[in-house]
């Protein structure tokens, strides 16, 4: 079996007159942890998209496991592994917190034998929804309401419904967005747990959580690869330091200084 759980070749994304990814051809060590960094409006999100089929691209490939999936419709890819969390709150407000993971376990089940499965697996279901509450340590909240919780519980019921879904490769976009300070901790160390079994990709700007936690990164800019290496590489990279990273994150020679 292919080192890389997920590879793209060249692949690329057009809306409009706009390439908002760029002929991008990069490798996914299997059970690493790869992060995408750039800045607002790199691409990162659009090529998140291309991976889990949430868009198709304009050209180019997209391997898993080494077999072509380019054409492979969403739901046949998150069956096959690839689940993904949003970076825009993508729960289902009007249903329980338990309800929320165990819809998430159920959803990537899905074949001809549905209902069959339905009955056979309920348990199971249940089962996976409760093991993700406990994991992101929402435990004793299963029974409220999503839209009752704090943005940072909602942000970690995200990550329970990825969690019961156990794809193989985990997309996160900016699981960490929009929470207090000392809540981020937390999440990392969820991240922490998640990636022990199965690879995870992640887009994240805050550069203290990048450095710390990423196997590799790749630095997009306007849609292209701009450098990919390990943090320490990165960091150091001349080319990224002056394109961007300089200005845009000031104080990352000094975070990779201190690893
Ligand atoms: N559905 C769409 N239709 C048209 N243009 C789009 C669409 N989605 C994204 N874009 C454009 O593509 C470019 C890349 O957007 P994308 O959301 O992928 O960036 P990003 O790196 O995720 O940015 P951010 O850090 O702000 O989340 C941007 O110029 C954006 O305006
Ligand atoms: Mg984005």
């Amino acid at each position: 079996m292919s080192d890389y759980i997920l590879q793209t070749e060249k692949l690329r994304k057009e809306f409009g007159g706009l390439v908002a990814v760029r002929d991008v051809s990069l490798n996914v060590q299997r059970g690493h942890l790869h992060s995408i960094i750039g800045p607002n409006g790199a691409g990162k999100t659009t090529f998140f998209n291309l991976l889990t089929g949430n868009l198709r691209p304009t050209s180019g490939r997209l391997l898993y496991n080494g077999d072509d999936i380019t054409r492979l419709a969403l739901h046949r890819r998150a069956h096959i592994g690839i689940g993904r969390s949003f970076q825009i709150t993508n729960i289902y407000p009007n249903q329980t917190v338990f309800e929320n993971a165990r819809l998430a376990a159920q959803a990537v089940d899905s074949d001809a034998m549905v209902i069959f499965n339905h009955i056979a697996r309920f348990g199971s279901y249940e089962q996976k929804a409760f093991e993700a509450i406990d994991l992101v340590s929402l435990t004793g909240k299963e029974r409220l309401l999503a839209n009752m919780l704090s943005h940072g519980d909602q942000r970690k019921l995200e990550l329970a419904m990825i969690v019961a879904s156990d794809p193989k490769v985990m997309l996160l976009d900016e699981p960490t967005a929009g929470m207090a300070t000392e809540q981020v901790p937390e999440v990392i160390e969820i991240i922490g747990i998640l990636r022990q079994n199965r690879t995870v990709m992640i887009v994240e700007h805050n550069m203290n959580v990048v450095m710390s936690i990423s196997d590799r990164i790749t630095v997009m800019h306007n849609g292209a690869v701009l450098a990919e290496g390990t943090p320490q590489e990165i960091a150091s990279n001349e080319h990224v330091q002056s394109a961007y990273l300089g200005e845009l994150y000031g104080d990352l020679m000094e975070i990779a200084q201190n690893e």
